[in-house]
């Protein structure tokens, strides 16, 4: 087993064991004196873990509550964490009680806010299921829903206790939910270890799956510590996010997964500094590159003026410069201020 601890206000462990999820009840009964569990799940991930998940609970002496809402992003919304909250004071959840988020990014992120608001804050455990959850989303206790007027605007900051990660359940993964988690995983190689990256670029993924989950969530943890609340270095893991989320949004939100969107987004950002001096030559060949690699996408459809003008309308951009996150090279990446109206221009539109 790898073990990591998060060393916050409240530390938490991490950790990351193929098979984990068969065993642990006990695991959440070594942090929690709860006498009753929600756990909750998406459609698809219940169908296959719930009930693992579920005996484990029980057999750790928990009562057992379990809420299931339709999978997919359509779901995270304010109406389905109320429906969570309500869910949690129909069973009588006291302060002392538990959630246990099973699932992908929707699912921590969402059971997580539930926990975070509900009696103003009761503890909550992560079991990612999918690699972009097991890689980044389920550390560093970032939960949020989208608002109409945008993605992850309503939530909170609230660490979970206790993260189970089982690279088992990537198995009933779908192909491109597995590339999806890739381009995290490249994300932070990118920014924070060219170890990492040379890592992920010269061996197949599947085969290492495990080191890499640990390497990124090591990486991960180190910068949760530090600036648990992104007020600076933090902001380094939305590297390819901001123009990402603008592709996101052009597409609707539909025809384009988000780990797609990021990958075209880090090109993005790696060819903008390389033509400002800014970033090392050839580091957006080498990224483009290693998402070819995981069937990733290196370019969209949509021309650049109308991604960086998406861009510009960002409804979380601060003050009168977007801050985007650049490579000094493969490994290094730092924040770098544009102010607004010199956008285009950084971009050559
Ligand atoms: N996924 C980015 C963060 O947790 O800060």
């Amino acid at each position: 087993m790898k073990k990591l601890t998060v060393k916050v206000a409240k530390g938490y462990d991490i950790l990351i064991e193929k098979g984990i999820l068969s065993s642990c009840g006990a695991y959440i009964r070594a942090v929690s004196q709860a006498e009753k569990v929600c756990l909750i799940s998406d459609s698809n991930v219940c169908e296959f873990y719930g009930e693992t998940v579920e005996k484990q609970l029980k057999a750790a002496g928990f009562e057992v509550f379990t809420f299931v809402f339709p999978a997919g992003e359509a779901s995270k919304t304010t109406d389905t964490v109320i429906q969570m909250a309500e869910f949690l004071a129909e069973k009588e959840l006291t302060r002392k009680d538990l959630v246990v988020a099973l699932g992908g990014g929707v699912t921590g992120d969402m059971a997580g806010l539930a926990a975070a608001v509900y009696l103003r804050g009761i503890d909550f455990v992560q079991i990612p299921t999918s690699l972009l959850a097991q890689v980044d989303s389920s550390v560093g206790g970032k939960t949020a829903v989208d608002l109409p007027q945008g993605k992850n605007l309503f939530g909170a900051f609230h660490q979970p206790v206790l993260v189970l990660i089982d690279p088992d359940t990537l198995d009933t993964l779908p192909p491109h939910y597995f590339a999806d988690g890739m381009a995290e995983a490249i994300k932070m190689g990118c920014i924070k270890s060219a170890s990492l990256f040379e890592k992920i670029e010269k061996n197949d993924a599947h085969g290492i799956i495990e080191d890499i989950i640990y390497e990124c969530v090591k990486r991960k943890a180190e910068v949760v510590e530090r600036d648990e609340k992104e007020q600076g270095e933090r902001a380094l893991l939305n590297f390819g996010h901001t123009a990402g989320h603008a592709i996101e949004k052009l597409h609707n939100f539909t025809t384009i997964s988000h780990g797609e969107a990021v990958g075209i987004g880090m090109v993005l950002l790696c060819e903008a500094g390389e033509r400002n001096g800014l970033t090392q030559a050839g580091c957006a060949k080498r990224i483009a590159a290693v998402l070819k690699q995981y069937g990733l996408q290196t370019a969209d459809t949509h021309p650049l003026d109308e991604i960086v003008a998406a861009m510009r309308s960002d409804k979380k951009r601060t003050g009168s410069a977007i801050k985007l996150v650049l490579l000094h090279q493969i490994g290094d990446g730092y924040i770098h201020p544009v102010p607004f109206d010199t956008v285009p221009a950084f971009f050559d539109v």
